[in-house]
């Protein structure tokens, strides 16, 4: 009977150090990173995580970011801000064309104005801003 009582312990023990030294193993080999595919729910997290846009952003916030470079000083012969005489002929072109200009670029004007980053919608508000300060 003792036999038998030592010969399970020794077992549980093997058993259990067998458990212990795979789930080692299992951990040590585990990849680095892992694929997240869309709708598992490690990608749900990852998206959790990263940074929530603010939603579009304010003429004054894309002018000031990025069309004061040029439209502060009047660098490159850019209409400078709040200056009527620059703007009124360009205004008189209609608000939409400004739009199609400063969405394409014009002339020394870089389309969007560099932001690379700006959506249609913001370089409009951008321009709208702009456009109030100078009437
Ligand atoms: C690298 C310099 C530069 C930056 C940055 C810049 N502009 Fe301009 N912009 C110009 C120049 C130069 C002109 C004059 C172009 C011309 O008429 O030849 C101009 C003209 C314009 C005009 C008048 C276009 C027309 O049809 O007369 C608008 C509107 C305008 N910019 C909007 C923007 C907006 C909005 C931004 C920021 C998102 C921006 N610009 C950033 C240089 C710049």
């Amino acid at each position: 009977m003792k036999i038998v009582v030592k010969c399970v312990a020794v077992l549980a023990v093997l058993v259990s150090s067998y458990v212990l030294a795979t789930d080692d193993i299992a951990s040590r080999i585990s990849p680095v990173g892992e694929v997240c595919m869309a709708g598992d729910p490690c990608a749900k997290a990852a998206v959790a995580a990263a940074p929530v846009a603010a939603g579009p952003r304010s003429g004054k916030e894309i002018y000031d970011g990025k069309c004061s470079l040029c439209h502060a000083s009047g660098a490159a012969g850019a209409p400078k801000y709040a200056d009527n005489a620059a703007w009124s002929p360009r205004i008189a072109k209609g608000k939409e064309q400004l739009y199609v200009n400063a969405i394409n670029g014009i002339g020394g004007m870089p389309a969007k104005g560099l932001c690379s980053d700006c959506s249609d919608e913001e370089i409009q508000v951008a321009v709208d801003y702009m456009v109030s300060a100078a009437q």
